[in-house]
């Protein structure tokens, strides 16, 4: 399978982002709580990473009873994390920092302590009223929420307020009220407060649950569907079909007129990254279609959230690989996320098998695609099992009452987390109490991880074989060859004889330049795989084992779970 070469990608497609979450990343003045000016003393190690883009969960001023994703003003900053001044700083320093900065937007709702929505709360005559949407009850009595439509999270999405006998409706949680994208005037704020971000130099945003931004006008009922629990490619759930509240056909315009609002800006071009719960062909509807010039005219990318379970077996990654090859060929793009603050961490779902880790990694900045690290990946944080009970986590708590064996049920016996507080503890710096997250006397707002101890920067940043110098080699590698951050993609067929092997080629070439084909092999299997015999110019780049050299004439053994890249010119 292969994608046309190109020698003119935007930076976009090219570049690898790394996920902060403000809250946990570095702790400045001693609070417990991370925050801007934590971030900007810390992007030397960014840098030095050799990350690209820094995407930053939201920050902006809010009761954080969802931890930012509940905005109560889009443009100013949670006094917690800081000042506008520090936030402007930090867009600066980034910059400085040779690094491209994404914001978080959560465009579908704000909080309920949001101005619009206290005002709009207060009369059904007030101005705002129609800035979210009310509706009354069913008949008779009213007492009854409009129409049988769940929220995300479970249960109705209406939320009855007696002060004006009406209903409103959240995607979420109670407390993040919906905004109403048919009322024009919600429109112009949310484009212009994009605007006012992208005027401060933000080169990109994050679009929070961007699929349920339009509901069905007429209200109908959702059927019947056979499915309780959600899952990420699949909006079906608690036994609904949610064709009228995920996923309307008003988005894919609606995405559209994002686009245009980023088009509006070049040099650099800025990119939307939408979080979006999907199988494959509704993704790409999300990403627009593609125009005469060759580009598309949606969303830049969306996040695919396949690869957050499929598990390390070579049937399992091989169809990955084909499934995102077939369905985002140039002009799309896709993208490889093993983690986020909402998921438990891909380390921990691997039974914290570093081997595997650096496996997965290769896969994650090797092949075609935009790579998203969430903090901590790099040095293989693993979660905090945090009880239900002590959780700070909204949905966590929504479902702190569930029993023991429901709980082992839905959570597919511990393979997936109820409890988003468990990958967003501290990032662990180094073994000091604290991990160097914050001070030593100070009490942070979740737990460290225990094994920081031994899983910190410190610790691995002087070991040469840890996994933190294994991210840094391969970013390092990704950047400095084309081939990697902008060529073709061909993935070979798999064959008995090696059928726990992956292969696959990325080729590029400029003009009359010298071209460039590097080979990915990976190992998933815990026996030594002899290959092909390679040629004697070949040179391996980069093993997960081994030092790296010039081949000689000789098959190349593959130790049990090694990935290694080849220079096959
Ligand atoms: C998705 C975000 O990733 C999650 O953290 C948040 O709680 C919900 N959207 C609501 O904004």
């Amino acid at each position: 399978m292969s994608n046309n070469i190109r020698d003119d990608l935007p930076w976009w497609k090219k570049t690898t982002v790394y996920q902060i979450y403000p809250r946990s990343f570095k702790d400045s003045n001693q609070d417990g709580i991370g925050d801007i000016p934590g971030i900007i003393s810390k992007l030397d190690y960014l840098q030095e990473l050799g990350i690209e883009t820094i995407w930053l969960s939201p920050f902006f001023d809010s009761p954080q009873r969802d931890h930012g994703y509940d905005v109560r003003d889009y443009r100013s900053i949670a006094s917690e994390y800081g000042t506008m001044s520090d936030c402007e700083r930090l867009i600066r320093e980034i910059h400085a920092h040779n690094m491209f900065v994404v914001f978080d937007m959560v465009l579908n709702h704000t909080s309920d302590m949001h101005p619009w929505f206290i005002e709009s709360r207060s009369s059904r005559d007030n101005p705002k009223r129609d800035w979210y949407i009310w509706r009354d009850g069913r008949k008779p009595g009213g007492r009854k929420p409009p129409n049988n439509w769940n929220s995300m999270v479970g249960g109705s999405g209406w939320h009855y307020d007696e002060l004006t006998d009406q209903w409103y409706w959240a995607q979420f949680l109670p407390f993040q009220p919906d905004l109403n994208y048919r009322n024009s005037e919600v429109k112009k704020e949310m484009f212009d407060t994009l605007r006012f971000w992208l005027d401060k130099g933000v080169d990109g945003f994050r679009l929070d649950i961007i699929h349920t931004i339009y509901e069905d006008e007429q209200l109908r009922d959702n059927p019947y569907a056979m499915k309780y629990l959600p899952s990420e490619e699949d909006s079906r759930s608690f036994f609904h079909d949610n064709i009228h509240t995920i996923h309307h056909r008003d988005n894919f315009l609606f995405v559209k007129e994002l686009r245009r609002i980023l088009d509006e800006y070049s040099d650099p071009e800025r990119f939307l990254v939408g979080e979006v719960g999907a199988p494959y062909d509704i993704l790409k509807r999300y990403c627009g279609d593609v125009t005469n010039d060759g580009r598309t005219d949606g969303l830049h990318m969306t996040f695919q959230f396949k690869s957050l379970n499929t598990n390390m077996n070579a049937s399992s990654i091989r169809k990955l690989i084909s499934d995102f090859e077939t369905h985002f060929p140039e002009p799309y793009i896709p993208t490889w996320v093993f983690s986020n603050h909402d998921q438990m961490r891909r380390i921990s779902k691997l039974g914290n098998d570093i081997p595997l880790a650096k496996l997965n990694a290769v896969l994650q900045l090797t092949a075609r695609g935009v790579p998203f690290i969430y903090y901590g990946e790099e040095i293989g944080m693993l979660d905090h099992n945090i009880s239900l009970h002590d959780a700070q986590d909204p949905v966590a708590r929504k479902y702190s009452w569930l029993p023991r064996p429901l709980l082992a049920l839905i959570t597919r016996g511990g393979k997936i987390s109820l409890n988003r507080d468990n990958c967003r503890t501290p990032m662990q710096w180094d073994s000091s109490d604290n991990a160097g997250f914050t001070g030593s006397e100070v009490h942070p707002w979740l737990p460290l991880e225990p094994r920081y101890h031994s899983i910190n920067v410190e610790r691995q940043e002087s070991d040469m074989d840890s996994l933190l110098n294994c991210y840094k080699t391969l970013l390092q590698i990704r950047k400095r060859n084309p081939a990697l951050h902008a060529g073709s993609m061909h993935l070979h067929p798999s064959n008995t004889a090696s059928k726990h092997l992956i292969v696959y080629d990325r080729k590029y070439r400029r003009n009359d330049m010298v071209g460039q084909s590097l080979r990915i092999l990976l190992n998933l299997s815990r026996t030594p795989m002899e290959v092909d015999r390679i040629d004697s110019d070949c040179v391996l780049l980069f093993s997960t084992h081994k030092d790296t050299h010039p081949l000689d004439d000789r098959d190349v053994i593959l130790e049990p779970f090694e990935g290694i890249i080849l220079d096959i010119q």
